[in-house]
């Protein structure tokens, strides 16, 4: 079954064609990074109008690539939530249009359902390796959710951030300390091999499955400007400072530590036969590292970091089960910019 994937719900501009669920022909993303950095973070209206311009050059190459014609498709699949609204409606627009021309099925899809089946794309079967449930963590630029996935399609939210998002405090953190956006890839490439003497804080929560994020920024703030470092125009110049390389590593040690910790707690606490990460912070590589030396025998499933950030592959991906249960959406179908998960 050949889907093609359109997911328009940030700043990339992604199209995709995937076959069964698994085999990725063709993974077309545009980033509209370049054009955002200079106002340090993702303008709404300037993303809407990008896409505009990227979305039928950007589905044309998909389909190139894959070798594909639009006649020999199964479906279309498009993220109608959650994200920027005016983005979202682009994608859905085109997806219907494309769907409606070809008498196609459209799918609706759930931006961060399509994060977990990004673990589908790897030359894996989460559901035949390790078998349900699955303990999944979703953690992107507006969202820090743990799930259980007992099933396709079937999603129990067990905690989730109470501020900001983890992807939003990696982000804020490089503002902080005049790294550029996007703040994630900034402050891991900062903090690398670095052994910080410096120690923020961590929200635990204690009893609780949920995270906070804000009050160790407000920390890495203050500590920051203790040491003379106001928040101003990113340069070249602090990246290469000590102490910035020091309370970048020391931000990145306290949100990996939560998030690591709390993964493991829920996937003891649910008895899960393994873990899945998903959304563009499991891109981060100390993550990665110590969410593997924690598991303690438990499969670890994390994508490559070109599929834990934004793509369309995802999305046709989670599409196929949706197909397979023989859930399609009508021309009804509508953006959700607040869609959750579970
Ligand atoms: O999933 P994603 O691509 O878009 C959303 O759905 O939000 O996630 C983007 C977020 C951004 O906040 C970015 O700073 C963060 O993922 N990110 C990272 C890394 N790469 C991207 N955070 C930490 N380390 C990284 N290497
Ligand atoms: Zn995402």
């Amino acid at each position: 079954m050949l889907i093609l994937g359109i997911e328009t719900s940030c700043d990339e501009t992604a199209a995709a064609v995937v076959e069964d669920g698994r085999r990725i022909l063709s993974n077309v993303v545009a980033s509209q990074v370049e054009i955002h950095a200079r106002y340090g973070g993702v303008v709404p209206e300037v993303a809407s109008r990008q896409h505009m311009l990227q979305m039928i050059p950007v589905v044309s190459q998909a389909l190139a690539q894959a070798e594909v014609t639009l006649d020999q498709l199964h479906g279309v699949a498009v993220t109608y939530g959650p994200g920027l609204a005016g983005s979202l409606l682009v994608g859905v627009n085109v997806a219907k249009a494309l769907a409606f021309a070809t008498s196609l099925p459209l799918y609706g899809i759930n931006h961060l359902e399509g994060h977990i089946y990004s673990a589908w794309l790897t030359g894996d079967s989460p559901e035949d390796s390790s078998g349900f449930p699955l303990l999944c963590l979703v953690v992107s630029g507006g969202h820090t959710d743990l799930v259980l996935m007992e099933g396709h399609g079937s999603f129990r939210l067990l905690g989730r951030t109470r501020d900001d998002a983890a992807g939003e405090s990696f982000d804020k953190a490089a503002r902080t300390l005049g790294l550029g956006y996007p703040g994630g890839p900034a402050i891991q490439r900062v903090a690398q091999g670095v052994a910080t003497r410096e120690r923020l804080p961590r929200a635990w929560l204690a009893g609780s499955l949920d995270f906070s994020f804000s009050g160790l920024k407000t920390a890495l703030l203050h500590r920051a400007q203790g040491h003379g470092i106001t928040p101003g125009t990113p340069s070249k110049e602090a990246a290469k400072e000590p102490i910035v390389m020091e309370l970048a590593a020391a931000f990145q040690e306290s949100v990996v530590d939560v998030l690591v910790a709390k993964t493991m707690q829920a996937a003891r606490q649910t008895g899960a036969k393994g873990i899945i990460l998903g959304g563009g912070v499991t891109a981060n590589a100390l993550l990665r590292d110590e969410m593997r030396a924690a598991s303690s025998g438990l499969p670890v499933m994390i994508p490559p970091p070109s599929l834990c950030v934004d793509n369309a592959a995802m999305i046709a991906a989670c599409a196929y089960f949706h197909a397979l249960a023989h859930e399609a959406h009508g021309w009804d179908l509508d953006v959700e910019p607040s869609l959750a998960l579970g």
